[in-house]
């Protein structure tokens, strides 16, 4: 809690601009915040009388609902925007949108975007506090600090893991995201899956490029899989979801392919029998409901050290 006082940062655009002392700050705030939640009375006044306004233009149900539950933790004031609800449908640009949103007392906006940038660009006209839940295949900064707030409970540290992110890494911002914050906490990561959508260029990154499935997760100390957006697809990567499944879907055969005690993660949805079998998602090796837990003690923590920068409060910290 102490290092609170040297986070400077109004907006969480993402992963990649953090330093490790960063996100290691941000993970430290939510070991704080989890330890409050798991009290039987969960709420803490942090944010009292704060509007926090939820913009998600493009669909999502774990991060829009666990920023939605980490601010009413906080005390906080919450207004969801969705895509279709939203007069961004009758014209109006995104940055009336969030100068409109701005003028009616928002104190910080949560944002999911279609489109890389957007959070950045809003960034240059919005004064208060903009954290990206997701932009386009750019980042996704708060799923990859869950991700690593995940694996550092079960692990103790991420120093030498060795973790295999597996699937379409081309178009997903939880890879970019991941990579980035991963090799930042000092894992070695190995990106694996077809060469459309795993491409060496990749490596220039500081990971590990794999096309075989076996040679990429026999040493892994977790396995993240990752859904095939064919919604981001504009031209055929692979042939079908079945050949997909056929060459890279982790099922019970190729669990033994697995370390005994490797962790198997997804950042959901699932796309139950293309990436992952049902009882590998549902087994003891599984995390992926902590991870959607730990989503909310995060944001908590995201949260209260951007708003603390905008206030100028953190001088003096805001109250747990
Ligand atoms: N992991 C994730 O971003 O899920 P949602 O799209 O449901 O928010």
């Amino acid at each position: 809690m102490e290092n609170a006082s040297k986070w400077s940062r109004k907006d969480l655009i993402g992963i990649e601009e953090l330093t490790r002392e960063e996100i290691e700050i941000i993970l430290e705030m939510a070991k704080s915040f989890k330890a409050t939640i798991e009290r039987s009375r969960k709420k803490v006044p942090t944010l009292r009388g704060k509007t926090i306004v939820n913009l998600f233009l493009e669909p999502s149900t774990r991060t829009r609902v666990a920023f939605e539950v980490a601010a009413k933790r906080l005390s906080a004031d919450v207004v969801t925007v969705q895509g279709s609800s939203s007069s961004q449908v009758k014209g109006e640009t995104l940055k009336d949108t969030a100068l409109n949103i701005q003028a009616l007392s928002a104190d910080m906006i949560i944002m999911r975007h279609s489109a890389a940038g957007a959070p950045k660009y809003l960034s240059k006209y919005i004064d208060v506090p903009i954290i990206n839940a997701g932009d386009g295949a750019h980042e996704h900064p708060t799923q990859a600090l869950l991700d690593a707030f995940t694996l550092i409970e079960r692990f103790g540290s991420l120093e030498g893991k060795r973790i295999t992110i597996l699937g379409d890494i081309l178009f997903s911002r939880v890879a970019r995201s991941n990579i980035w914050a991963l090799t930042k906490l000092g894992a070695e990561v190995t990106l694996a899956g077809p060469s459309t959508l795993v491409p060496e260029r990749f490596a220039k990154m500081g990971v590990h490029v794999c096309h075989d499935l076996k040679t990429s997760i026999k040493d892994a100390d977790a396995v993240m899989l990752l859904r095939i957006q064919r919604e981001r697809q504009t031209t055929t990567h692979f042939p079908s979801l079945g050949e997909y499944t056929a060459l890279f879907g982790l099922n019970k055969k190729r669990l033994e392919w697995l370390k005994e005690d490797a962790l198997i993660m997804h950042p959901g949805p699932i796309n139950r029998g293309v990436e992952i079998d049902s009882d590998l998602a549902d087994s003891g090796r599984s995390v992926i409901l902590d991870q959607v837990t730990n989503g909310i003690a995060v944001r908590m923590g995201v949260m209260y050290l951007c708003m603390g920068v905008s206030e100028n409060s953190l001088a003096e910290p805001l109250p747990l």
